[in-house]
């Protein structure tokens, strides 16, 4: 059996979903994202949301302001998909290479989703828009049909509204986020064994470590709560199975969602996992436990810009076999301590991995 390796030199990777938020959250997390990765998808579930190019424009500006001046990050803007969204302005964002994708978000699915789109029919002439450009659709794939268990919510939007989406818009590009299920990742392997390079999925760490018992270890753990919601085990295996299959269908979106801690510390906790902290080194345990750590990097540095039209990134990061143990809480810097929307000490918010030791560890990269 071949030795394990004691470092890695990947190609740097990207993260193709991630919630980087606003003000101070925003200044308190983006140095997590950006010392990893070099581009990033950015989620535009702002309050309110992201909903033209001159709004994408200008937290894409605040978010340059918040990057840390030794690091070279690309925030890569998303449209937020409402019932009357004009095509006109979506078309223009993506042309100008404002817009690098679109988000549905089936209205009130999970967080900040109240402005999402209430019926795929009200979206018909943006969908034919996106078709004809090939600007990526990022589907939040959830039915909020209540009379649907929280648990299945997924595998029903499948039948639902995919598959008919799909047979309306065989052009339309579009990445299913975040999968939870075994039925996606079957979905999508099928797909893509089938030929059609259309359709892919991200998978997040946390969907890869954590199983449905995790919600309620000891009591009720809002700190697993996330959307859609981790499923059965049998589920998280087929996740693995897929994130480390080598497909190139699958790739890396962390859907690191910070929260302050009374968000999470309440009778009604927000659904959201940060994990961006330390999330290549959760990837690299999930892939070694695999025995796939050489599909780990088409997986986090290469299917998602092929996906997308965009090049490779040359630079690289090293992972290094060394434990390291994971606080409990992320400590901002300075400048999200400061303000007037400073981050109180007691709302930093927990970190995915709290308390365990994790056997790989990212060198800073040297510039
Ligand atoms: O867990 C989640 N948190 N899922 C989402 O879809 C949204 C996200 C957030 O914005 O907090
Ligand atoms: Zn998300």
């Amino acid at each position: 059996m071949a030795e394990a390796p004691s470092s890695l030199v990947l190609r740097r990777p990207d993260d193709w979903h991630v919630h980087l938020r606003d003000g101070a959250m925003l200044r308190a997390v983006l140095p997590a994202t950006a010392r990893t990765f070099a581009r990033a998808i950015v989620m535009p579930n702002l309050r309110p949301p992201v909903t033209s190019v001159d709004a994408a424009l200008a937290y894409r500006s605040r978010i340059l302001e918040a990057l840390p001046e030794d690091i070279d990050f690309e925030p890569l803007m998303t449209a937020y998909l409402t019932d009357d969204l004009d095509p006109d302005e979506l078309a223009r964002g993506f042309a100008m290479g404002v817009f690098r994708a679109a988000k549905l978000y089936p209205a009130n699915a999970t967080t900040n989703s109240a402005a999402g789109v209430s019926d795929l029919s009200r979206i018909s002439a943006v969908l034919r828009r996106m078709e004809a450009v090939d600007m990526p659709l990022l589907i939040h794939g959830e039915v909020t049909d209540p009379d649907v268990d929280v648990f299945d919510r997924e595998a029903i939007f499948i039948e639902r509204h995919l598959k008919p989406l799909r047979q309306r818009h065989p052009r339309l590009r579009i990445v299913l986020e975040h999968i939870t299920t075994e039925e996606s990742a079957t979905y999508i392997t099928e797909a893509h064994l089938s030929g059609d390079e259309r359709i892919a999925a991200t998978i997040t760490p946390h969907h890869l470590h954590l199983n449905r018992n995790a919600m309620f270890i000891g009591g009720l753990r809002s700190d697993f709560y996330c959307l859609p919601v981790v499923k059965r085990e049998c589920h998280r295996r087929a996740l693995v199975a897929a994130a480390t299959s080598g497909l190139p269908c699958f790739f890396l979106g962390t859907d690191s969602a910070p929260h302050p801690r009374s968000g999470k510390e309440s009778s009604c906790g927000c659904a959201g996992i940060f994990n961006a902290l330390h999330a290549m080194e959760s990837y690299a345990a999930v892939f070694e436990q695999a025995g796939a750590l050489d599909h780990l990097e088409g997986f986090a540095s290469e299917h998602g810009p092929r996906f997308y039209g965009m090049p490779l990134n040359a630079d690289t990061i090293t992972l290094v076999r060394r434990d390291q143990s994971v606080p409990n809480r992320l400590i901002p810097p300075e400048s999200a301590r400061v303000g007037d929307d400073a981050i109180p000490d007691s709302e930093w918010p927990l970190l995915f991995h709290a308390g365990e030791t994790l056997s790989w560890s990212v060198e800073p990269t040297v510039r």
